[in-house]
């Protein structure tokens, strides 16, 4: 998909896009620099848009790897269904069912969730739900990252995710936090 095209379509769901711009090189880069792509057998990525991440996901992953990717918009899943990887399925439906999901795709655990769903678009008790059943998903070692362009939900992460990090990705329009813990 276009830059211009994506612009579009996220300018027409700004409610639920959060956001006009994709994630930069730089900022999938961050995002994804905390999964250990050797050992990692089960990834989730949530809120995948046109898939700029996932591609970068999909090629460091382990050719036995499987990634369930979340995303609602029917525009960016068309998208999405054309990555021809048979490790990715896609799911068009919201990140509030993750569990679902992984039981119906037999993935018990999580070795990394990898998120950029804007959630300050949504409520704080579906935020909430969002972020305990990722924090639950996860297995012992393994990782969450999330990319914000601002810090006002960081009280909801110290609650959730105990001794949440935090990088910077300067070199992103808007410049990006990347909210990150291992479990
Ligand atoms: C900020 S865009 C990120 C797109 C891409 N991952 C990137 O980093 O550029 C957020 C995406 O989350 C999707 N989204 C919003 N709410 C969602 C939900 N509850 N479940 C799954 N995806 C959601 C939107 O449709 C949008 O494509």
């Amino acid at each position: 998909m276009s830059y211009l095209s994506f612009i579009k379509e996220s300018v027409k769901n700004l409610r639920t896009t959060g956001t006009i711009t994709r994630s930069s090189q730089a900022a999938c880069k961050a995002m994804v620099s905390f999964t250990d792509f050797d050992s990692a057998r089960n990834i989730i990525e949530l809120g995948a848009g046109d898939g700029v991440v996932t591609h970068h996901i999909l090629r460091r992953m382990h050719p036995d790897a499987k990634l369930l990717c979340f995303e609602v918009n029917d525009l960016f899943c068309e998208q999405l269904r054309n990555i021809k990887d048979d490790r990715l399925i896609v799911i068009q439906d919201s990140a509030e069912k993750l569990d679902e999901y992984m039981k119906k795709h037999q993935m018990k655990q999580a070795d990394s969730i990898i998120s950029a769903i804007p959630f300050v678009a949504l409520s704080k008790p579906v935020t909430r739900r969002i972020l305990t059943t990722c924090q639950q998903a996860l297995k012992e070692g393994g990782v969450f990252s999330q990319i914000h362009y601002s810090l006002v939900l960081k009280s909801i992460y110290k609650e959730i995710f105990d001794g949440i990090r935090i990088k910077f990705v300067l070199k992103n329009i808007p410049p990006a936090f990347i909210l990150y813990k291992r479990k």
